[in-house]
């Protein structure tokens, strides 16, 4: 597999992914070097940037759309509600949470501030661009054999532009970034369900996508049987 091209664009301010990101770099040098970044305006309203988490070896990468609220604060992805409600997906799916690279597309937490709450805002196109290198060099770095888009921005930014998660969950296809791709809803919409009755059938549907991505996983990459 061929490792994704970088894109390396330099600003004049010496401080866009593409000034940042060393070649030899390690995950650990990207997430100093990520804390420099000011390739697009977001870094000015997060915390700090948050990149990915897991293990080099790891056989799968989830990517989201971008830390919120709690990693912002934390420093970590996915452990707010939406982290909890996929790790619960994740082991009611036989996939060892331990054994995944978690990341996002985006790695600075984009909000609108109302009142002395921070609203979660989606993250634009040209904010996504400007963010790509350092997804690609985790990437680069993991080497995942399946990445598992989480969400609509996911999908659109990895798979297509005009990728649709209602109509294309669960499905694996090859890609230039891994052998396999796939995508599933976002937990935070599950979340978002109105009533309890959608929320248990998301939630189910959810555990059903990442089954099928389960079948394709390294017995490794799984929950031990008890
Ligand atoms: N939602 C995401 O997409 N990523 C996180 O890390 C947390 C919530």
């Amino acid at each position: 597999m061929v490792p994704p091209k970088l894109v390396i664009a330099p600003n004049k301010n010496g401080n866009s992914p593409g000034d940042l990101i060393r070649p030899e770099a390690s995950l650990d040098d990207l997430w100093k070097a990520a804390q420099e970044c000011r390739g697009c305006d977001i870094w000015q309203r997060a915390t700090q940037a948050v990149l990915g988490e897991g293990s080099t070896a790891a056989e799968v990468m989830m990517v989201g759309e971008q830390p919120g609220d709690r990693e912002d604060l934390e420093g970590h992805p996915f452990v707010g509600p939406a982290g909890k409600l996929l790790d619960r997906a994740l082991q009611e799916a036989g996939i060892e949470r331990t054994k995944v690279y978690i990341t996002n597309v985006v790695k600075h937490f984009n909000s609108i501030q109302r009142g002395k709450i921070r609203i979660h805002k989606k993250p634009n196109a040209r904010e996504i661009t400007a963010c790509r290198p350092w997804l690609d060099a985790e990437i680069a770095r993991v080497h995942p054999k399946v990445i598992v888009c989480l969400g609509a921005t996911a999908a659109q930014a990895l798979i297509s532009r005009s990728f649709r998660v209602t109509t294309q969950r669960g499905e694996l296809m090859p890609s230039s970034l891994a052998p396999l791709i796939g995508a599933t809803v976002h937990p935070s919409s599950i979340l978002r369900s109105p009533d309890e009755e959608t929320r248990h059938r998301e939630m189910r549907e959810f555990v059903e996508d990442l089954k099928k991505f389960a079948l394709q996983l390294p017995r490794s990459a799984l929950v031990p049987e008890s």
